[in-house]
């Protein structure tokens, strides 16, 4: 049931940023994997850099690993069902921080396709 109207709302969403396309670039938030964020959505879209931050700092200094926050964790449920990647001019991440005009250095060392390590520097 709630899958089910997430998927409408979804549709929603996708058809509108489509209409709007013509007349200005918006990000593509198209979201492949239905289900649930780790976190509130609204939440999720002000404080993602923060979540993230502060999860690389913790696995950095003191060697913890959980999932909720994890990176590969988001590139798992965002990367585009197409590409594999979050990255691309259609993909989840790259697509909203161009618009936002945000640059990362985060996936020159971590992987931005699903399934694949987490960070590159981790497997050499
Ligand atoms: C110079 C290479 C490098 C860059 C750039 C980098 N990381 Fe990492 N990151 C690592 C390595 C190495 C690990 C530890 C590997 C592991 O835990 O699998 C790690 C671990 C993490 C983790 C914890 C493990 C996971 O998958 O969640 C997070 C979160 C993370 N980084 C986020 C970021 C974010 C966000 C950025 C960009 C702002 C970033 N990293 C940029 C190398 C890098
Ligand atoms: C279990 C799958 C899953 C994981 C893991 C996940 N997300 Fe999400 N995320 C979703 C879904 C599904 C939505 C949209 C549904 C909703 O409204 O909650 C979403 C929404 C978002 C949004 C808001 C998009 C918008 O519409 O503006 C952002 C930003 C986001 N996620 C970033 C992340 C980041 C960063 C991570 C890793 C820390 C992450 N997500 C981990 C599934 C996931
Ligand atoms: C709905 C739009 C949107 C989506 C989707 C999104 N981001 Fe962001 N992201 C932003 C904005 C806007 C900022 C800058 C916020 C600020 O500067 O306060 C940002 C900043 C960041 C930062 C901090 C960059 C820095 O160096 O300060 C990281 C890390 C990040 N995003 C990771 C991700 C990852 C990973 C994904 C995909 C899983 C993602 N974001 C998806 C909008 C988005």
């Amino acid at each position: 049931m709630i899958r089910r109207f997430t998927g409408i709302v979804l549709l929603t969403l996708a058809a509108g940023l489509a209409f709007a396309a013509d007349r200005v670039a918006k990000p593509v938030i198209a979201i492949d994997k239905p289900g649930r964020c780790v976190e509130d959505t609204a939440l999720m879209r002000r404080d993602h850099m923060k979540l993230l931050m502060h999860q690389r700092d913790r696995t950095m200094r003191e060697g913890v690993r959980t999932k909720p926050h994890s990176l590969a964790g988001c590139v798992d449920c965002h990367a585009s069902t197409k590409t594999g990647s979050v990255l691309g001019p259609q993909g989840f991440c790259q697509s909203c921080h161009d618009y936002a005009s945000v640059r990362l250095d985060c996936f020159e060392c971590h992987a931005a396709k699903r399934g694949m390590a987490a960070a590159l520097g981790a497997k050499r």
